[in-house]
């Protein structure tokens, strides 16, 4: 059973890189000291959590640390190199790539009901995460990115993107080194550590990442529509003075007319519609809705409906929290 623990009182806010570097060498002794000669398994996902406490524990260890990245298909754009390119040259731990797609796109074929598509996607998460784990030997430690707000608000136990219900033959002792910092202060250790900007300030992902915005039944093609869409939403969103605190894509699961000139003649055709979501929030209870430029809008318009196939409409969400969520399912 996990143990609830407080953040001690004496621990200063790091808000500066002294502090960071200072929170690195403590945590660097601290892991040598528990580890001593062993190895660590750690599931790396590629969000700010995993990769800071990655990149910690390889400063503490090198490549004694076994990196775990799942690729379940549900990731944004160009995830799964940079997780593979951060982790093989700046921090060379001991990376085993899974690509999972087919097995978990399979799994979730038909499935339209989201809390379904949930399970299906945490529950394969495990299996896989598994299956590499019982491949290897001499591991005796599982480092988490639990971060404080996980302790807070579910008492130690991080759902999706920590692997939390490991089957019982797999049992490790747990390393957690930023489990008392809060969000803001993973990125500025993260900052510290040498992490990419891209990685050390990404916006939030949900762990079932695209699954849960390609909407209904997950096909193939429509998934790779939302992918490509939402880069170019955080493309262009991103680069805005003012960048909001979440802002992506999703694909509802309906058609609708569009029509082509051929020849100077009018073809009819059925297309899907992406939708623009970009949401302001301070603890993702209630969100507003940001304005986004007109300019920008059309440009993120334009760009979708000459590049991505079978789009032919864009759409975009002013719904605020409550009384929509600020994910679509
Ligand atoms: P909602 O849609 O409930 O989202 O307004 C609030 C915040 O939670 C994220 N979210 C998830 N995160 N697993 C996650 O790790 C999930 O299943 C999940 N569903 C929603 C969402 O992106 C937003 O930041």
């Amino acid at each position: 059973m996990y143990e609830y623990e407080i953040r001690p009182e004496s621990m200063k806010r790091i808000g500066t890189p002294e502090l960071a570097e200072r929170f690195i060498e403590e945590q660097v002794s601290a892991v040598r000291a528990r580890v001593g000669g062993g190895k660590v398994l750690l599931a790396l996902s590629g969000g700010v959590d995993s990769s800071v406490c990655a990149a910690l524990i390889y400063r503490a260890i090198g490549s004694r640390l076994i990196c775990v990245h799942v690729n379940h298909g549900l990731l944004r754009k160009g995830e799964p190199e940079q997780v593979c390119r951060v982790f093989s040259e700046t921090f060379p731990v001991n990376l085993v790539y899974v690509d999972a797609v087919d097995r978990f796109l399979d799994k979730l074929a038909g499935v339209s009901d989201p809390e379904q598509k949930r399970k299906i996607i945490g529950k394969e998460f495990i299996d896989v995460f598994a299956e590499e784990a019982r491949k290897l030997s001499g591991v005796d430690f599982l480092a988490q990115g639990t971060i404080y707000p996980d302790i807070l608000e579910s008492k130690g136990v991080k759902a999706h993107h920590n692997v939390g219900g490991l089957p019982a033959d797999l049992k490790f002792e747990l390393v957690e080194p930023v489990k008392f910092l809060y969000k803001d202060e993973v990125r500025v250790v993260g900052k510290a550590l040498g992490l990419p900007d891209g990685m050390v300030f990404r916006q939030p992902f949900p762990g079932p990442g695209l699954g849960v915005r390609c909407i209904g039944a997950i096909t193939r093609d429509r998934l790779e529509a939302l992918r490509e869409a939402d880069a170019i939403v955080r493309e262009e969103i991103g680069a805005l003075p003012e960048v909001p605190w979440q802002y992506f894509c999703a694909i509802p699961d309906i058609r609708s007319t569009g029509i082509k000139f051929v020849d100077g003649r009018g073809v009819r055709y059925m297309g899907w519609a992406v939708v623009i979501r970009a949401v302001n929030t301070v603890d993702a209870v209630t969100a507003t809705v940001p304005e986004i430029p007109y300019a920008v809008l059309c440009r993120i318009r334009d760009r979708i409906i000459a590049t991505v196939p079978g789009v032919n409409r864009v759409l975009w969400d002013i719904s605020e929290k409550p009384l929509a969520t600020i994910e679509w399912e």
